[in-house]
């Protein structure tokens, strides 16, 4: 195997993150500027905002990254950079800088699918053997993928609205929580031991793909129909009851785990071979929902593996893990590459 530093930077949102990963030690170093501080007065992510801020971080974050790493600019071999999908602005912001570089210095360029980065990001630390089935669900993404070896892996289901995160962070809202809601609502829902009070809806048990959007209506009915959601005035009433906020949370932590396996059995159903579970993106920060699917894995006699918190959220470690093997297979990318 040939002896590689990569680069990896990935903006495609509210995070500005660059990572270094050697093809025999690993990630050397994983530097990221979050933006969280900024965007929860508004309540979730300001596109325009997000990505000025991109730009004002990007240079440093990449330069800590080398440092922390090592490295110099010179010494590194491949340059990877998320692509796609994300913010338009934000996105624009790291591809561009990554080009530079590459222009600049002669480095090959590495367009990565950020999706593809989550789902291989349990295996930065831990050798998930293939084929296996990976949960990714996020702020922008929830998705069931067939993994069946490095760069090889297929959807077998996605989210038709709303992502998981996405869900969670509306709920919180509704609720005036702050934003990220995912966090918030994990707290709230330990104090009542994640108990099933209210039974929020599954959605269609024979459906593969998901959908959060009908979830986060559902929630919202429930709490017009206690009182505690005023419609005309777009106001929660129960700000007070900090007793009906931990059930509200802890009913739709069960739902939420309760649909996520519903779709994995499905999913097992059509791929019965499978060797094991992964679970990613930062909703598998959670540790609730993380234990709910790591036991339906094990009673299914699959192993279970979920990547470190730094590497659920948005990271730049997994674009750089992905770049490595992309490397190895010259699958490089013109410097015209875009973001789409
Ligand atoms: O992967 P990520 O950083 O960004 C996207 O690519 O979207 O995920 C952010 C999402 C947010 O929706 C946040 O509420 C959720 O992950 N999240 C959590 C937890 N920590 C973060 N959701 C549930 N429980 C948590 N502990
Ligand atoms: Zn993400």
């Amino acid at each position: 195997m040939q002896q590689l530093y990569i680069l990896g930077i990935e903006t495609s949102c509210d995070e500005t993150a660059a990572a270094v990963y050697h093809t025999t030690h690993g990630i050397l170093s994983n530097e990221l500027f979050s933006q969280i501080a900024l965007h929860t007065q508004f309540g979730g992510v300001l596109p325009e905002l997000a990505s000025r801020e991109q730009l004002a971080k990007i240079d440093s974050i990449v330069a800590h990254a080398l440092q922390k790493a090592q490295v110099t600019l010179d010494q590194i071999d491949y340059i990877a950079v998320t692509h796609k999908p994300g913010l338009a602005g934000s996105l624009l912001v790291g591809l561009s800088f990554a080009k530079s570089l590459a222009w600049a210095k002669n480095k090959p360029l590495i367009g990565v699918n950020h999706l593809e980065g989550h789902t291989f990001s349990s295996m930065i630390e831990h050798p998930v053997p293939f084929p296996h089935l990976c949960l990714t669900a996020s702020g922008g993404h929830t998705s069931i993928n067939l993994v069946q070896n490095f760069g090889e892996y297929s959807t077998i289901a996605e989210t038709l609205d709303d992502a998981a995160g996405e869900a969670m962070d509306k709920i919180a809202k509704l609720m005036g929580l702050p934003y990220p809601g995912g966090p918030v609502l994990e707290k709230l829902a330990r104090e009542k031991n994640f108990e099933d009070f209210f039974q929020y809806p599954r959605g269609k048990a024979d459906a593969i793909n998901f959908s959060f959007s009908g979830l986060k209506t559902a929630v919202l009915y429930h709490l017009v129909a206690n009182q505690a959601y005023n419609l005309e005035k777009r106001q929660f009433l129960k700000a007070d009851d900090l007793e009906f906020i931990q059930k509200v949370a802890s009913s739709l932590h069960v739902c939420i785990a309760d649909i996520f396996i519903q779709k994995i059995a499905l999913a097992l159903k059509q791929h019965p071979n499978l060797r094991a579970i992964t679970f990613v993106g930062g909703v598998a920060c959670n540790q609730y929902i993380t234990n709910r699917i790591r036991q339906y894995a094990e009673s299914r006699g699959l192993s279970f593996f979920s990547p470190s918190r730094k590497y659920c959220t948005d990271n730049g470690a997994m674009i750089a893990f992905v770049g490595h093997y992309k490397a190895q297979k010259k699958e490089t990318s013109p410097l015209t590459l875009d973001i789409f």
